[in-house]
């Protein structure tokens, strides 16, 4: 089985989003682990199990990538390497499920949507995840949950850990492409994902091709 834990131990005490720490009691150690608000120890690792079964081999295989560089890019930027190490395992739980199904999760608001299910797998894991019991009543999940759900279209402001994984999931390795994003994210994520979202809308106005609406309002945050 691939790697289940964390490469490396926390090293900050608090979630740092957007520059502001979060205050330490959000935060608890065990045993070298780490113990997000309100979650119970095993909570994480059957979590991992469960996408483990959700998702096809090489997507797991493309997950735990996508994990592990969300992490290195959250400590390369003084946010929570663990915060997004967790939610690059959660981002495509929905990623392989069928188009009726995803439509069914997460009802279409728009004609990309309804065009193109399989847009749809960001805002379908959310929902997949609140029936396992990951309901956004923390920080942590909050920040989490926005970061499953916004890493189809672009993350929305003020979530250092949906930019993470966003990045994390277009330059993984594995993906043969973006190797300068992958490299700029490590030291600079603000201008990684800057570059990241205008090129992906520069590129499709210049062929004609409708941007989502979601991604539309990321690129004008960041402009
Ligand atoms: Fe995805
Ligand atoms: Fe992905």
């Amino acid at each position: 089985m691939t790697q289940t834990l964390p490469r490396s131990a926390p090293v900050s005490s608090g979630v740092s989003v957007g520059g502001q720490a979060a205050p330490p009691e959000h935060l608890g150690l065990i045993s070298g682990g780490l113990i997000l608000e309100g979650l119970a120890p095993g909570q994480l690792q059957g979590w991992l199990a469960r996408v483990q079964l959700m998702v096809k081999p090489r997507r797991f295989e493309h997950v735990m990538r996508v994990a592990e560089l969300a992490q290195d890019i959250a400590l390369a930027n003084g946010l929570d390497p663990w915060l997004a190490y967790w939610a690059g395992v959660l981002h495509d739980v929905a990623r392989d499920l069928p188009d009726a199904e995803l439509l069914r999760l997460a009802p279409p608001e728009c004609e990309i949507d309804a065009a193109h299910p399989l847009a749809l797998h960001g805002r379908a894991g959310r929902t997949l995840l609140a029936r396992w019991g990951l309901t956004g009543r923390s920080l942590h999940e909050r920040l989490m949950l926005e970061a499953v759900e916004d890493h189809t279209t672009g993350p929305r402001p003020g979530n250092g850990i949906s930019a993470c994984v966003y990045i994390a999931d277009v330059s993984e390795p594995g993906r043969g492409v973006n190797a300068d994003i992958r490299e700029l994210a490590l030291h600079d994520l603000p201008a990684a994902l800057h570059r990241a979202i205008v090129s992906k809308v520069t590129y499709l106005q210049g062929r004609g091709i409708e941007v989502h609406p979601r991604t539309l309002s990321t690129y004008h945050s960041l402009r």
